[in-house]
């Protein structure tokens, strides 16, 4: 198989995890024989600085001629103080407008190999697999008008929460499409005993819920779910929600993990390339000192490979051999415990690599005796 892959670092520790996305993906290619060729673009920050705006036509362009987006991370404070529209997430929400990546897909899963680094107790977060499915090119994050006026003499300020119908049908469709292959359960949360928006969201999932018998639909508040998230974790399959509440609730729920260095996501187009990033924003605090955990990234490598390019097991391979360095006992700084010496963003890369390579190698000795 032969694809392109448009790689955008972005800024901070996204340039870090990148490299090492981009190890595993070519050691992918080598063992099963596929070629990747990984061309490169700027976003946010970097390209603010080269370009004077976070998200340049030839960057977009890159990205709808490839066949899957792999983007890093945007944001840091050299650029907080630019004026809005110029700011490095302007270029993450225009390049999700751009290629219509209207739902995200954040799976959260519990490695028991690093459960203690989760604050919460092992008999609570055990077992603990969940998909957030959040709604991403409307809601809060698009809605116009979103600026501050003069009223009544007074300064003020509006931001819109708005959705067309069939927005609100997509991404509930993706959700119950995802159940299928799971559990067999939807949570669809929204804020329906006060915002409009949220009752035609919940009449919305009731609808599409009609489609699919074989799925359970359950409606929770946010403010429950967010409570429910971490008091009993086991008991969600996949959630769907608005933008905004998506974006919380998924940083919520990676505390499951104990760190956000852990998950991955998908964001699923209507139309051209899918894009895949870790949840993760770019660690200004961490940015060049080779400390970043770059599972995130290689497992949304690994997503890509499954959703975009359907290699199943070159997926699988790539997951595997994050548990397996895991199980080892390897540690970046966000998920070591205290005394024990983390290993840098390069070798957590090196030894996943180093992992996929020796299965792989003892796969096809076994394949030749078999
Ligand atoms: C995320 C991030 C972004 C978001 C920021 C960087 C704009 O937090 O992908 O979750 O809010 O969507
Ligand atoms: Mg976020």
């Amino acid at each position: 198989m032969e694809k392109r892959i448009a790689i955008l670092p972005g800024d901070g520790v996204g340039k870090e995890v990148s490299k090492g996305a981009v190890t595993i993906l070519q050691a992918v290619a080598e063992l099963f024989g596929h070629k990747f060729h990984c061309v490169y673009g700027e976003i946010g920050g970097a390209a603010i600085d080269e370009y004077g705006t976070p998200l340049p036509e030839h960057t977009l362009e890159l990205c709808k001629t490839s066949d899957a987006v792999l983007l890093g991370a945007v944001g840091g404070p050299k650029w907080d103080r630019m004026p809005g529209h110029i700011r490095p997430e302007k270029g993450l929400l225009k390049i999700r407008k751009e290629l219509g990546l209207y739902a995200n897909v954040r799976p959260v899963q519990y490695y028991s190999s690093i459960s203690d680094v989760s604050p919460l107790r092992k008999e609570v977060v055990e077992g603990a697999d969940m998909v957030v499915v959040r709604e991403l090119t409307g809601g809060l994050y698009f809605g116009k008008p979103s600026e501050r006026t003069f009223q009544k003499g007074e300064a003020s300020v509006v931001d819109t929460l708005f959705y067309q119908k069939k927005e609100i049908e997509r991404v509930i469709r993706y959700a119950f499409e995802l159940a299928t292959t799971r559990k067999g359960k939807v949570t669809s949360v929204d804020k329906a005993n006060v915002l409009e928006s949220s009752r035609m969201w919940r009449e919305t999932a009731e609808e599409i819920a009609r489609e699919y018998p074989d799925v359970r639909l359950e409606h929770m508040l946010v403010d429950n779910a967010a409570m429910q998230l971490i008091k009993n974790p086991r008991q969600f399959d996949v959630i769907v929600t608005e933008n905004m509440f998506g974006d919380i609730l998924s940083d919520e729920a990676s505390v499951l993990t104990g760190s956000l260095g852990m998950l991955p996501s998908a964001s699923v187009s209507t139309k051209g390339p899918s894009l895949y990033e870790p949840i993760h924003g770019s660690a200004p605090d961490i940015a060049g000192t080779n400390a970043a955990n770059p599972i995130a990234m290689i497992l949304s490598a690994a997503m890509m490979l499954r959703m975009s390019f359907g290699l199943l097991e070159e997926a699988e391979a790539v997951e595997n051999a994050v548990k397996q360095v895991l199980e080892s006992g390897s540690r970046t700084r966000d998920i070591a415990l205290l005394g024990n010496f983390p290993v840098t963003t390069e070798q957590m890369a090196d030894e996943i690599k180093a992992a996929l390579l020796d299965n792989e190698a003892i796969f096809n000795i076994m394949g030749a005796y078999a």
